[in-house]
């Protein structure tokens, strides 16, 4: 693949279950352009640790695993050595491990040349955490969308309890705020908004209005 720095980027930065996939996803169908999800990069390397039972506490060995992931992303669906892990990927224990091992630099380092990579065609959105601040810090538009920790809990659980999985609020309000805590204080690349970003706080917000707040910002700098 080759990175082009003519595409444009909108990066959406933010903390975990604020909506970013969400709002990700929407903006680039309006705007026909590709997405990124760094989160799932990191979420495959934590499935591939798990699986085939890699030392969590390795960072070299978890770093490999980085660098060999063989992933494809084909119509939403991400594919490891072909096999659909779209689903397996969403686990609460994957989500945590992927925030331990995220604090790694050599595994933030094995997977920014291939993050760098989807920089092509007519546009990218690319959604993360560092996405503004290390990845793609010339991107055009920066996004740093926020929400109050209960309203990103009550919307995880609404969204676990749509898919049929029994799920705890007071838990996944606990899973939260280790991994805001550990997401935004790690040395290596932290959760925080870049100086020329947008903050965007979608607590009361609607995903319309989001969408078109985000569409907003990125129609002004086309004037
Ligand atoms: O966005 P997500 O919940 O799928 O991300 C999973 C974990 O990966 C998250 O807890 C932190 C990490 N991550 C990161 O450190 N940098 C990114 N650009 C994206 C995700």
């Amino acid at each position: 693949m080759n990175n082009n720095a003519m595409t444009p980027v909108i990066t959406i930065d933010g903390p975990t279950a604020s909506g970013k996939g969400t709002i990700a996803t929407q903006v680039a169908q309006k705007l026909g352009w590709q997405i990124l999800d760094s989160g799932a990069l990191y979420r495959l390397t934590a499935l591939v640790v798990t699986r085939q039972e890699i030392n969590e506490d390795d960072m070299a060995a978890v770093a490999q695993a980085a660098r060999q992931l063989d992933v494809r992303f084909v119509d939403g669906c991400c594919l490891l050595a072909s096999e659909d892990v779209t689903q397996a990927l969403r686990a609460e224990e994957i989500g945590l491990l992927a925030s331990k091992i995220a604090a790694y630099p050599a595994v933030r380092d094995a997977l920014l040349a291939r993050q760098r990579d989807f920089r092509q065609g007519a546009g990218l959105i690319a959604d993360g955490r560092d996405m503004g601040t290390v990845v793609f810090p010339d991107a055009p538009l920066k996004i740093f969308l926020v929400a109050d920790v209960q309203s990103r809990a009550q919307r995880r659980y609404k969204q676990l309890i749509d898919k049929g999985v029994s799920a705890n609020l007071s838990d996944l309000l606990a899973d939260l705020q280790a991994r805001d805590l550990r997401d935004s204080s790690r040395a290596v690349a932290p959760l925080k908004a870049a100086p020329d970003a947008y903050t965007i706080d979608s607590s009361a917000l609607s995903i319309d209005d989001t969408v078109a707040q985000v569409l907003q910002y990125w129609a002004n700098l086309q004037n």
